[in-house]
């Protein structure tokens, strides 16, 4: 079966650099911006295009494989991770700065078996960086091995995180009573590169010691946790507890000592989880 899940990962990295051409060209073009759960929760042609063209093309490669992809679910597909083998895609991660020009751009493609990530492939389409990790095999960046920071004194460390897309009063006071709570801490600096794919690579670089988002959803951070754990990091839930993909919430960290300090400082809250059923209207 080893060699399946290679055969299914060499198509995730073909696909991954296709599908960043597409990203690359359309920036060249006006872009025609729509709105999915609120105004500030932003989708485009291309991104639906390029979940389409990884779908098909895996669907003809992998015909028994199951999918969950972000804007397949948002037209209504169920969003639920079983044990078959299942590609969770998010076509473009970082759709507002895909919007905006702002030079951070993903296309994510995570692969589970049994519900454990099996690899994970980002590609930061604009930086041309392609991320790889297969599980027990540990995590490149163009093919270069990468290691996490060795940094565990979170007071010299870099965090990184996102405002998110909800504009609900009670939600950004949330996020920012833990910004300020890290910041207080006090650690270097804080950074968001407006995709948590890129963000989670940024861990596994060693660029940040630690990341950390409420708000998340399974496509955004599956491929990307599998890249942290195989440079060496480590993965929580914000209160401390065991990751859930689904649960929408994340710390990925280089040490379990920074990850623990940071969960300290976050003002937890939990969004509705990815797997819910669907409101009746
Ligand atoms: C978003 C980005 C952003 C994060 C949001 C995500 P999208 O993904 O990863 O950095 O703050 O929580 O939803 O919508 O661009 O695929």
């Amino acid at each position: 079966m080893a060699d399946d899940w290679q055969n299914a990962m060499d198509h995730a990295v073909a696909l991954a650099r296709r599908a960043g051409e597409v990203v690359r060209e359309a920036l060249q073009h006006d872009r025609k911006v729509m709105t999915k759960s609120c105004s500030v929760d932003l989708v485009t042609q291309t991104d639906q295009k390029v979940e389409t063209l990884i779908i098909q093309s895996v669907k003809e490669k992998f015909p028994t494989h199951r999918f969950i992809g972000e804007e397949s679910v948002a037209a209504g597909e169920v969003c639920v991770l079983t044990d078959s083998p299942t590609w969770i895609i998010d076509p473009i991660d970082g759709t507002t700065n895909f919007v905006h020009a702002f030079p951070f751009v993903a296309v994510s493609i995570g692969f589970s078996v049994n519900k454990q990530m099996q690899f994970g492939v980002v590609y930061s389409c604009l930086e041309d960086k392609m991320y790889t990790a297969r599980r027990g095999n540990g995590a490149f960046c163009n093919g270069e091995p990468l290691q996490v920071s060795q940094q565990e004194d979170v007071k010299k460390s870099m965090i990184a995180t996102e405002f998110g897309s909800s504009r609900d009063p009670e939600v950004v006071d949330k996020i920012f009573s833990s910004l300020r709570n890290v910041l207080c801490i006090p650690v270097h600096g804080v950074r968001g590169a407006g995709t948590a794919a890129v963000n989670m690579c940024l861990v596994a670089s060693g660029c940040v010691e630690a990341y950390y988002e409420m708000g998340i959803h399974v496509w955004d951070v599956a491929a990307g946790s599998l890249i942290v754990s195989e440079a060496g990091g480590v993965l929580m839930d914000v209160d401390g507890g065991e990751l859930d993909l689904m649960s929408r919430r994340i710390v990925a960290a280089n040490s379990r000592t920074v990850a623990e300090r940071l969960v300290i400082e976050i003002d937890a809250f939990s969004p509705p989880r990815d797997d819910a059923p669907p409101l009746k209207p």
